[in-house]
């Protein structure tokens, strides 16, 4: 979704700004722009489509000027075309603005402008903000925007420059992330640190309703009442290289090599062998309600939600708890009643899921305690729950979730594990427990190690137009997973299902022209799974199964087999979903899709 960088210092802002929107480019967009200004003059340059083409607009050498302010676009209000790309201004080209977010109530304001002469030269929401900062520009550009922003109702982050107050910058923040970077003798400004993580590690998060009035020197920050307010700096742990390809052709292969280490870091100072208990730093503020909770809902959106499908079916076998897992885009249109002690448990990557968000606000209203399941730290889920766990796997910057897809996986059975722990798992069993759980990122490394073999089943099968996923128990939220990876990113299209619901519809769908990937790991569901591997075969279907390695019954039985180690039931599926996403990106791959900026996707979605 839509992408801000702002710069002010001592250096030329132009090329820290495009490199700043290259860095936002994963998540998604569809036009771009940019502002700089140099004293009392401002330039600037937008576009439709890529950041490429805007980089042909100028010569980035010429451009003058140590302020400005940059956006990658994805539409909501009006079409993605020059016109409409940010930043805006007002009518005498004083003001410019980047915004992400909705302005709800601009349809009202829009009409009330245009009575009082004011002429709109786009059709977006944000250039309202310009228009209401110049109406009420008096000299403090942190003033114009507050009264500016009072009249809006709906969400932003915003960064806005003016003509005639060189060298500052104002930012402000409601409902939609916008984040201070210090460096040395200037600052940045920027919805997501991955743009600024080149420059510096030191930021400063807004929350909700407040402001910033940033130059070279220094930050003010205040409430939009002007209120001061003061705040650490926080260092982010990332680094430039973690954003890089690293010699891989994707991100999305790169992170998918990643996973060994990304497991590992979910683990990493958690795990305590003798004691057979994880240690998770985060959730003691709420342990002693925690440790007695009983009723537990799991809300995300996409892989996300998945990886809530398998934590349920883990929770049922490790702890006493009743475990429901839900759409955040249903939940928080339910009329929900939760019983005394109940904790909701938002899992998201980006922290920033508008639907998840709105989740757990409704949650709160309800009483609910919440916690959080996060990579991105300092996002708003992060922030707005009482408690949570960090997956510290470093930028995930493929559109497709896949490292921290097996994060989640990872966290939330270590989850389930401390909760069992204290509620009916043995010693032995929670030993047996954090060994398995220690062995999986050298399992991960044997998975991948068959990429090339997995590569050999995508060449044989990505001209196949409609694929289906089945799995049962554990992995039928892998079917799930294994689909939406093949269909997101290749454009093929792909069910995942129940393997015992294939019987009651999508049987019809088998023929030869339809390959099944069947999730068939040695687990309790095994013998079940066989039956329906049959069903498949006897309709002529072709069966790619993803099995537990040495399984010669099944490599007999089936058209194509990928093995994975050994490892507990529920722990098979961190494993199983490994040749799922490489064969959705093999399959994408020789059909040349652009992987990791699928179309019409974002990385982040920050709307509803
Ligand atoms: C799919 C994918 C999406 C996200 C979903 C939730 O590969 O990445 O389905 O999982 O948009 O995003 P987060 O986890 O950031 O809340």
């Amino acid at each position: 979704m839509c992408g801000i960088i702002g710069y002010v210092g001592c250096e030329d802002a132009c090329p820290i700004l495009i490199q700043g929107l290259k860095r936002l480019e994963y998540r998604g967009y569809d036009s771009a722009g940019i502002a700089i200004q140099y004293g009392s003059q401002i330039q600037r340059y937008r576009c439709a489509g890529r950041i490429s083409q805007l980089e042909k607009m100028f010569d980035p050498l010429t451009i003058k000027g140590t302020t400005g302010i940059a956006h990658t676009r994805w539409a909501t209000h009006g079409e993605p075309t020059e016109k409409n790309a940010h930043p805006h201004t007002d009518m005498k080209g004083d003001v410019y603005v980047v915004h992400n977010g909705i302005i709800e109530n601009f349809h009202i304001l829009k009409r009330k402008l245009e009575k009082k002469g004011i002429e709109f030269s786009s059709d977006t929401d944000t250039e309202i903000i310009a228009h209401l900062i110049a109406i009420h520009f008096e000299g403090d550009l942190s003033e114009a925007v507050r009264r500016a922003i009072s009249m809006v109702e709906g969400t932003f982050g915003i960064a806005v420059i003016h003509r005639l107050v060189p060298d500052q910058m104002v930012i402000a923040r409601r409902g939609s992330p916008i984040i201070i970077g210090v460096g040395d003798k200037c600052h940045y400004a920027a919805s997501d640190v991955a743009a600024m993580v080149r420059y510096t590690n030191k930021v400063v998060h807004l929350n909700d309703n407040e402001l910033a009035l940033i130059t070279k020197d220094e930050f003010t920050l205040s409430t939009l009442h002007a209120k001061p307010i003061h705040r650490e700096l926080e260092t982010v742990e990332w680094n430039a290289e973690d954003a890089e390809l690293n010699g891989f052709p994707h991100y999305m292969l790169k992170e998918i090599y990643e996973q060994p280490d990304t497991i590992k870091n979910a683990t990493r100072g958690r795990l305590e062998p003798s004691e057979g208990v994880p240690k998770l730093g985060g959730i003691e503020p709420v342990w002693k309600e925690l440790k007695e909770c009983r009723h537990m809902v799991l809300v995300g959106c996409g892989t996300s939600y998945y990886a809530g499908c398998v934590g349920r079916y883990v929770f049922e076998r490790l702890t006493e708890i009743d475990v429901e897992v839900e759409l955040a885009s249903e939940f928080r249109y339910r009329k929900l009643n939760f019983p005394p002690n109940t904790f909701v448990v938002a899992i998201s990557q980006s922290g920033e899921t508008a639907d998840t968000l709105a989740a757990i606000r409704e949650a709160r209203r309800k009483g609910a305690k919440l916690l959080g399941i996060v990579n991105v730290v300092g996002s708003s889920i992060a922030r707005e729950t009482d408690a949570g766990v960090y997956n510290h796997a470093g930028p995930e910057i493929g559109v497709a979730s896949t490292k921290i897809f097996t994060s989640q996986l990872t966290i939330l059975t270590l989850l389930a594990l401390l909760l069992g722990r204290h509620q009916k798992l043995s010693l032995t069993e929670g030993i047996e427990a954090i060994k398995a759980i220690r062995e999986l990122p050298d399992l991960a490394r044997k998975v991948l190690a068959q990429d090339n073999h997995i590569q050999s089943i995508a060449e044989k099968y990505y001209k196949y137009s409609n694929w289906l996923f089945l799995g049962r128990g554990y992995q039928y939220p892998i079917a799930m997973e294994g689909a939406l990876k093949l269909k997101e990113i290749s454009y093929i299209h792909a069910e995942g299902y129940a393997a015992g619901e294939m019987k009651h519809g999508p049987i019809a769908l088998i023929s030869s022209e339809m390959p099944v990937v069947v999730l068939a790991p040695g687990d309790s569901m095994y013998d079940k799974v066989m039956n329906n591997i049959q069903e498949v075969k006897s309709r002529k279907g072709p069966v790619i199964a993803i099995i537990t390695e040495g399984d010669n019954r099944l490599k007999d039985m089936v058209d194509e087999y990928i093995e994975v180690p050994r490892t507990l039931e529920y722990l098979y599926p961190i494993l199983t979903v490994i040749p799922c996403q490489l064969l959705a990106y093999h399959c994408a791959r020789l059909l040349k899709r652009d992987i990791d900026k699928p179309r019409n996707l974002a990385k982040s979605v920050t709307v509803e």
